[in-house]
């Protein structure tokens, strides 16, 4: 049974989508709700792991028997992912972070005025109005944390990496491309062009893309039932 099959193992997900403050009342974010990343750390717990979740600002209840960390950014996400991995066995990211950030977050509010000119936040560079109204943020790179963590060469124990990847567009070529790039063992391809997969909702249709170059189209199923089958495969991974 697979009941007790992740005995003794320890494991790290990331679940939800980060947010990067704009000022004190406004973030950049997404549409992550963390269903996905949490089914994955109950499934992970039931099967025996223990379990490390890091979680971005969702409104799930707490799972029980696994150990919360629950970050905002993208940079408290890397912190926290990498100093878990140390004495992890396996890391799955289905977390949403996001690619950029305000480069710098005003301290006060940014208010609109008519006009133009310059007003709160400007001062700091988080942005400009213009005279017409409108306003530009300066966004800059966060870091990716499984492109950096694949620099990473000096991790205690092998770690079997799991990432996932939201397309919408050449879905293959791109998750290829990630597993590689990444160093993943595993790529979970999202579908997020249908109503019944992706952010938000509780079913989800992927596709798994194996380091070995099998690839496995999954029917669309519940999230935890995704979750089971991506344990599945890392439970062979690691044995
Ligand atoms: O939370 P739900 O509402 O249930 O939705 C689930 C989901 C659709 C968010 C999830 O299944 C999913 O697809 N998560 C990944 C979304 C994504 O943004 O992927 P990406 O293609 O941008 O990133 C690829 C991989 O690199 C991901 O594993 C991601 O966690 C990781 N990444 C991305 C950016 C970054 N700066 N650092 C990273 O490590």
């Amino acid at each position: 049974g697979k009941k007790g099959d992740l005995a003794g193992c320890r494991v790290v997900v990331t679940a939800g989508g980060t947010q990067e403050p704009i000022d004190p009342v406004r973030y950049v974010g997404n549409r992550s709700s963390g269903k996905m990343g949490y089914a994955l750390a109950e499934e992970a717990r039931d099967r025996g792991a223990h379990v490390v979740l890091i979680s971005g600002p969702v409104s799930l209840p707490v799972p029980y028997g696994v150990e919360l960390r629950r970050v905002e950014t993208a940079a408290q996400m890397q912190a926290a992912v990498f100093s878990a991995v140390t004495n992890a066995d396996v890391l799955i990211m289905s977390a949403a972070v996001a690619d950029f950030r305000p480069a710098h977050p005003a301290s006060q509010k940014i208010k609109k005025r008519l006009g133009g000119g310059r007003g709160a936040g400007e001062g700091e560079n988080t942005g400009e109005q213009a005279t017409d109204g409108s306003f530009s943020l300066h966004l800059i790179k966060n870091p990716d944390i499984l492109g950096e963590l694949a620099q990473m060469q000096d991790l205690p124990r092998r770690l079997v990496r799991v990432g996932f990847a939201a397309e919408t567009e050449n879905v293959v070529e791109n998750a290829k491309d990630k597993l590689h790039r990444k160093q993943l063992d595993l790529l979970v391809a999202n579908d997020v062009t249908r109503s019944d997969s992706g952010f938000g909702t509780n079913t989800n249709k992927v596709t798994l893309f194996h380091a070995n170059g099998v690839m496995e189209d999954l029917p669309v199923m519940p999230k935890t039932g995704v979750a089971a089958a991506i344990w599945d495969r890392v439970v062979s991974l690691l044995s």
